[in-house]
């Protein structure tokens, strides 16, 4: 029903200078697997099989990360070796990979018309994987599919931030349908703290319906000059409907290096030690 899976990795990761200079953000490793890894297993792991990539100049090694590598695997056949890359084989035995190009940075929005040539006209998911959400039973792209199957309609993952770090993020307000569901009314980019319409900020998860792409189009630039994903949501709720979805699990912002740092600890001491 929802096959395909976007993943806009055009930006810059600037915080990561000089880090990023040549290399992708998105291939940052957490402890040994790369961030955008993350994505793509949450991704495979909620039935979104087919993968496509926004990217941008300077992205060609996450290309080269979900296709096979002869020489290497040349290399390490028949040694002990071999067991690191049984995870990454069977994704890319798992899943399809396309790619296209977001020429310039024209925002998340702009990022998301572009893999229109890959998403075609059926419901779809976004990863933003610099937000790497971890949860032991269910994938929050799972989680978020389920919904979906219920309510037909656009769905944004949201969390409850502190006050005084609201306005790092696209905020939204509207009528509680259930525990941990809301029917959006109202939604702001980046609102400065007093003018905040709740604490409830949307991360890098989102289900899509088609519709949105038209809607994109006819979305002015908002803040910092760039499409916003969040405006067009905005027209989206009032002529249709979008749920706003608190998650279960955890959420690390692996686009800021705190964020990064606490997650690599967290995944270290949680999961590669405790294997
Ligand atoms: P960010 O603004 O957090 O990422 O965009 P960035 O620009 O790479 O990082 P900094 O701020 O310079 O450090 C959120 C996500 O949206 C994608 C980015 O790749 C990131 O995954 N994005 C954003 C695009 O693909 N295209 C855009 O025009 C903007």
């Amino acid at each position: 029903m929802i096959n395909k899976c976007l993943f806009p990795v055009a930006g810059y990761g600037t915080r990561f200078l000089p880090a990023t200079k040549s290399m992708p953000k998105e291939m940052l490793p957490i402890v040994n697997k790369p961030l955008v890894q993350y994505g793509v297993e949450e991704a495979i792991e909620a039935g979104l099989k087919e993968i496509g990539f926004v990217t941008g100049r300077g992205k060609r090694a996450i290309e080269d990360h979900f296709d096979t590598n002869y020489e290497l695997e040349h290399q390490i056949q028949g040694t002990g070796k071999e067991k690191y890359l049984t995870g990454i084989r069977e994704i890319i035995d798992t899943g399809s990979f396309s790619f296209t190009r977001q020429r310039e940075m024209k925002g998340l929005g702009n990022a998301i018309l572009v893999g229109e040539r890959i998403v075609g006209d059926e419901p779809f998911g976004v990863i933003l994987a610099d937000d790497l959400c971890l949860e032991q039973s269910e994938g929050v792209m799972a989680q978020m599919v389920k919904l979906y199957k219920q309510f037909r309609c656009s769905i944004v993952a949201v969390e409850e931030v502190p006050e005084d770090q609201i306005e790092k993020f696209g905020v939204v307000d509207g009528e509680s349908i259930k525990e941990g569901l809301i029917r959006v009314t109202n939604m702001v980019e980046k609102p400065p703290r007093n003018e905040a319409p709740s604490n409830l900020a949307i991360i890098g998860r989102y289900i899509l319906t088609p519709d949105i792409f038209d809607i994109i189009r006819d979305t002015p630039p908002g803040k910092n000059g760039e499409v916003q994903i969040t405006d067009a949501l905005l027209t989206q709720a009032h002529d249709g409907c979008v749920m706003a979805y608190k998650f279960r699990g955890r959420r690390f912002d692996c686009g800021s290096v705190e964020g990064f740092v606490k997650a690599s600890n967290y995944v270290f001491e949680n999961i590669y030690a405790a294997k």
